[in-house]
């Protein structure tokens, strides 16, 4: 574990204080690595219809988007849990299309407890490049 991965983790640890959870009571946070080095931060915003809710790993990604910024190299992901907490099908979808193959370094409150690079947790994308491919041609 590298030293600047211990300070992504510790962004992550940070922001999942502000997760508003207040149906599962499971806070998650995510810090999102740009290339230049900025780090932005997200935590899951719940929703009373539920199915409005947004994780952390996705407000960490429009944010960033929403700040300029393009080229991402990493984003640690952190929950209180024994186990590490993976995005879910949604957030893969959404890194996959704004961020590409990302490391992945998911934690909880104390240790790293695993990491992944994207596209093994993501396999066989739909991405744009297939919205220009006509079987005809
Ligand atoms: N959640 C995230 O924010 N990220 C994940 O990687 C997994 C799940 C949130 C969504 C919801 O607010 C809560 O955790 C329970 O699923």
């Amino acid at each position: 574990m590298t030293d600047s991965s211990v300070h992504l983790l510790d962004a992550a640890r940070a922001v999942r204080l502000y997760a508003h959870a207040p149906f599962s009571h499971f806070l998650v946070g995510a810090a999102l690595e740009a290339a230049d080095g900025n780090i932005v931060t997200g935590c899951n915003v719940e929703n009373a219809t539920y199915g409005l809710t947004i994780c952390a790993e996705r407000v960490a990604v429009f944010k960033a988007i929403s700040e300029g910024l393009r080229h991402f190299t990493r984003i640690a992901i952190v929950a209180d849990t024994a186990d590490p907490t993976p995005p879910c099908g949604a957030c893969r979808q959404i890194l996959w299309e704004m961020a590409g193959d990302l490391e992945i370094i998911l934690g909880n409150l104390k240790i790293e407890t695993a990491r992944h690079r994207l596209r093994d947790l993501f396999p066989f994308p739909f991405d744009s490049r297939l919205l220009t491919k006509s079987a005809a041609s």
